[in-house]
């Protein structure tokens, strides 16, 4: 399997409306693959404006808070490409789409590296930010994972929060805690 990196996708529609999302960036040598699911926004504004800008960020609010529609973080120009990235990035790659591999599910999106910039440095590992966007997966998956799974996962993830997190990473783990309690009333009241 390729090593795969969880980053902040900023992407355009024709009318230059940004859209923010984390994706995982799939390593193709000196490429990277984005494979959106369709359908999706991103998808969408791939197709109409094949540039796209990978934000690397250690603030999980970011993860977070797009999977459950905070999705207005702040964005700064990019150097090369007509999408902005993210304002609080440690860094950001540019990217260009070179290729499409069509797919109806899940296309994949071959992009060269246009440029790359840092901005600050990475202060470290931290098991809560990890923890965090675990968690913010299992809530990307909520309408498919069964819930025995997502709660067996959910405990595991908080002892990295309990023991480890800062301010930021509360918050998010808070978010993430909310939006599966919320999914469970909805079914309850469909049910
Ligand atoms: C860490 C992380 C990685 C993700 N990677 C992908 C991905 O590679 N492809 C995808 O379609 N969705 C991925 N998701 C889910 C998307 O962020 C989410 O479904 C998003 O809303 C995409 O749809 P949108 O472009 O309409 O916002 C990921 C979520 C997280 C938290």
């Amino acid at each position: 399997m390729p090593m795969i990196r969880e980053t902040i996708v900023t992407t355009a529609s024709h009318d230059g409306r940004v859209h923010i999302a984390p994706l995982g960036l799939i390593a193709d040598g000196a490429k990277w693959i984005i494979a959106p699911f369709s359908p999706s926004t991103t998808l969408d504004n791939l197709r109409a404006v094949p540039f796209a800008v990978a934000s690397h960020t250690d603030d999980v609010r970011v993860f977070a808070g797009c999977l459950i529609g905070r999705h207005d973080w702040p964005t700064v120009p990019s150097n090369h490409v007509p999408v902005p990235r993210l304002a609080g990035a440690l860094a950001h790659e540019e990217l260009a789409v070179v290729r499409v591999t069509e797919d109806a599910q899940r296309p994949r999106f071959h992009c060269r590296v246009v440029h790359r910039c840092s901005h600050a440095a990475f202060a470290g590992f931290n098991r809560a930010q990890a923890a965090v966007i675990e968690a913010a997966i299992l809530v990307s998956r909520l309408h498919m994972l069964p819930a025995e799974k997502i709660d067996s996962e959910m405990r595991y993830l908080a002892i990295a929060i309990e023991k480890t997190a800062g301010p930021h990473e509360r918050e998010a783990w808070s978010w993430l805690v909310e939006r599966i309690e919320q999914f469970r009333s909805g079914k309850r009241e469909t049910a």
